[in-house]
């Protein structure tokens, strides 16, 4: 870790973060939702119970530890929270502290020294923000799968190359005024720079308008880390798989990140960019990877890449249609009214919605209602299949099997699209709810 970077997160720890806050709110990272971890990094079949071993390695002010901690906190399972920053580790722990979390236990080293200690080994490793900031990413990607379980997981977060464009520019704009100022005087500079910033600037339309700079302006950790890091590398997608597979990595997901939708994985998926079928018929041709590349530049929305990391072929693909032995749940909880809504509005067309802008058209009625309600976490895919068969589609003069089974993969694949439901083996529990969206069915107009 360069003497530089040691320093920066010294004097700004990050993200910022008050421990007072605790009190109030907790902060769910979603990549670190252990139900959708299960779901991505293990097929949906790990038991999270008192034997779960949580790394969060550069855990920073400590969102992602807290959130795990508390997540971990009744089935017995433990966090070791890894970061080299003193002054951060003070802010994490007056958090974990804070929420009366035990279950912490907290290390300051690097990633490359941690891994020299051969600890035991890990079944989720987070790693946000970090790796992209070390002077050789692959070595301490390397260090984190030396101390990953066979059939472990890692969240990761890397910059993205393409969506980032704005920073490249800012970077390279700035480059010429930085020598000769420490880190207080390139600071007071780039507030300087921020305060009049012309309405053309690639920084604003990158973070959303003015409210962004706003923002920035009130957190100088935020500035920092942002535009004034001495070492730092960008990813696109080819850049996320190859950078996996250097460390003999498969990308198993992309997945949500804070301040980037819901999901994030629709982000990825070119049938939410594209409607000319044409066109959509030649990419859907293309190797998954290129789909993805594709949409990263089309939509030039992705300033960043969060994703689930297992060895290869450790992980049966959720993706299509899961095996029949599991049990589909909604992570995204059904409003109150939800099913009595679909039955209200039969035959008519209507839109789902999860209240964070993800929405699917459909037409519903009692056939869907009845299907949905199998959705329930106990009833396996092989079972909801036979039933599909023989309880709605039974009318039908020809065989069913066939049918049900595409029926339930098309069903499947509208809930799974922006989470809203996973799946996992009734052994695996967790089946713990995505608290921040709710799904509703919206009036037909
Ligand atoms: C941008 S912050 C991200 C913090 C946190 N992961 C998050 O997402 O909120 C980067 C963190 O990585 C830590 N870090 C930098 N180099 C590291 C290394 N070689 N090993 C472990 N942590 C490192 C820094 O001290 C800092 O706290």
């Amino acid at each position: 870790m360069s003497k530089k970077v040691r320093e920066l997160y010294e004097q700004f720890p990050y993200p910022l973060r008050d421990p007072q806050e605790e009190k109030d709110r907790l902060l769910m990272p979603p990549m670190d939702t252990l139900s959708r971890v299960n779901h991505y990094g293990f097929a949906g079949r790990k038991n999270v119970d008192a034997g779960f071993r949580a790394l969060v390695a550069g855990g920073g002010t400590g969102d992602s530890m807290v959130w795990l901690a508390e997540q971990l906190r009744d089935c017995g399972g433990q966090v070791t929270y890894l970061e080299p920053s003193q002054a951060s580790t003070q802010v994490a722990r007056a958090r974990a502290e804070a929420r009366g979390l035990v279950n912490v236990t907290y290390v300051n080293a690097t990633i490359g020294e941690f891994a020299a200690m051969a600890p035991e080994k890990f079944d989720y490793i987070n790693c946000a923000g970090v790796l992209h900031h070390l002077e050789d990413p692959e070595e301490g990607l390397r260090d984190l799968v030396s101390v990953l379980a066979d059939d472990g997981c890692i969240g990761a977060m890397l910059y993205g190359e393409h969506g980032r464009l704005a920073v490249t520019e800012w970077r390279k704009m700035v480059a010429p005024l930085l020598p000769g100022k420490d880190l207080n005087e390139q600071l007071a500079m780039t507030r300087s720079l921020l305060s009049s910033l012309p309405e053309g600037n690639m920084l604003l339309k990158m973070g959303g308008g003015p409210g962004f700079i706003k923002g920035l302006l009130e957190n100088d950790p935020e500035i920092v880390d942002l535009l004034l890091h001495p070492v730092e590398c960008a990813y696109d997608v080819h850049g996320v798989y190859d950078f996996a597979a250097s460390a003999g990595l498969d990308v198993a997901a992309f997945t949500g990140f804070f301040g980037f939708g819901g999901t994030g994985k629709a982000h990825y998926s070119i049938e939410n960019h594209i409607t000319d079928p044409r066109i959509l018929r030649d990419l859907m041709a293309l190797p998954l990877r290129d789909q993805q590349a594709f949409c990263e530049r089309y939509s030039a929305a992705m300033p960043l890449h969060a994703f689930y990391l297992t060895r290869p072929n450790k992980v049966p693909s959720v993706a299509v249609m899961p095996d029949r032995d599991l049990c589909p749940w909604f992570f995204v909880a059904p409003s109150d009214s939800f099913f009595d809504d679909l039955l209200k509005y039969a035959g008519k067309p209507i839109v789902l919605a999860d209240g964070t802008g993800n929405a699917v058209d459909l037409t519903g009625g009692p056939d869907l209602a009845k299907l949905l309600a199998l959705f329930d976490g106990k009833t396996s895919f092989g079972d909801i299949s036979i039933r599909l068969r023989d309880e709605i589609l039974h009318k039908q003069p020809i065989d069913m099997n066939q049918i049900a089974d595409n029926t339930l993969a098309a069903v499947w694949a509208l809930f799974h699209k922006f989470d809203w439901m996973l799946a996992s083996s009734l052994e695996g529990g967790g089946q713990q709810h995505d608290v921040e969206r709710r799904l509703s069915v919206l009036a037909p107009k």
